[in-house]
């Protein structure tokens, strides 16, 4: 189920590619989401396997169990009388991403990234994990993930779009700037060694804001979204390619963030050496020099 994984990673490794974040899409789907912290689930298999095969790459995972559940939610859904019928369970999902986290931890992840928005998931993961004896993990988590369109793509691979409902109750309402600087707060109280936000285009303000506000490093992730729009309108002629995807990811680095985690982070590694060999004038490569 691992496959090609190896041979990928160690490309992206000899690209110069920082890191990869690992996802995972399981054989079979459960309302608890028992592939995600199965010690032998696809994440932890693949884990082990890059680990093995490209013993220098940092490895990263998601953690969240909406690839992982029947109804495709993040969290552990009840139904039962609220006024959209069912609700999220936030203490028992924490329980759950927990154990998700460590079992990752085990197979050899150097970081792990909750992208989950429960209330309380760093500090619940960050416990389980010095616990367990991995207090050198890492915590990158999805701080200021907002509630977006641009996820489509990503759920249509992973058959992960909710059945009922949507994820409005737990993820962020792309108007408002402010939630975002407190729910990156709270989760470096809780032990997050890098924030995110989520999606990368558009959200440029949320970044600065982070990145001035908080001593941390700040991570932008371009969402499946934005790599779709742009690909598809380069397959009709109507822009370049690599030029709009250089320049979209220099606005996320303009804007304050250190990491980026990208669709285009093969290629674009490749366009950046380019660029360093003083062939092509992208938008990312100006930015790296001023
Ligand atoms: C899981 C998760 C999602 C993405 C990253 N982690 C999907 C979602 O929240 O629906 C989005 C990925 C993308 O669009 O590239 N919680
Ligand atoms: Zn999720």
């Amino acid at each position: 189920p691992v496959g090609g994984i190896v041979p990928l990673c160690r490309e992206a490794a000899r690209r110069g590619i920082g890191g990869v974040l690992l996802f995972g899409v399981p054989a079979a789907k459960d309302p608890l989401g028992s592939g995600a912290y199965a010690d032998d689930g696809v994440v932890p298999s693949a884990v082990r396997a890059v680990k093995r095969g490209v013993p220098g790459l940092v490895v990263v995972t998601d953690v969240c169990l909406c690839a992982y559940t029947d109804h495709g939610h993040c969290g552990v859904a009840r139904r039962g009388p609220s006024s959209r019928g069912y609700r999220i369970d936030n203490d028992a999902t924490l329980e759950l991403l927990a154990r998700t986290a460590v079992a990752h931890a085990r197979a050899g992840a150097d970081m792990v990234a909750p992208s989950d928005m429960m209330d309380g998931r760093v500090g619940a993961i960050r416990a389980a994990l010095d616990g367990s004896g991995f207090s050198d993990v890492a915590i990158m988590s999805y701080a200021a993930k907002y509630a977006s369109a641009l996820y489509a793509p990503f759920r249509d691979a992973a058959g992960s779009a909710p059945a009922f409902g949507d994820r409005r109750s737990y993820q962020m309402d792309p108007t408002n700037a402010a939630e975002a600087l407190r729910e990156a707060a709270a989760d470096v109280g809780e032990g997050a060694d890098i924030v995110m936000v989520k999606p990368a285009f558009g959200y440029g303000d949320v970044i600065r804001a982070i990145r001035d506000a908080l001593r941390v490093p700040v991570a932008a992730y371009s969402v499946s979204g934005e790599y779709a729009m742009v690909k598809a309108a380069a397959a009709r002629g109507w822009i370049d390619e690599r030029s709009v995807a250089m320049e979209l990811l220099a606005g996320a680095h303009r804007a304050g963030a250190g990491i980026i985690v990208t669709y285009w982070a093969m290629e674009a590694a490749g366009w950046l050496a380019a660029e360093e060999r003083g062939e092509g004038s992208g938008a990312a490569g100006r930015s790296r020099r001023t």
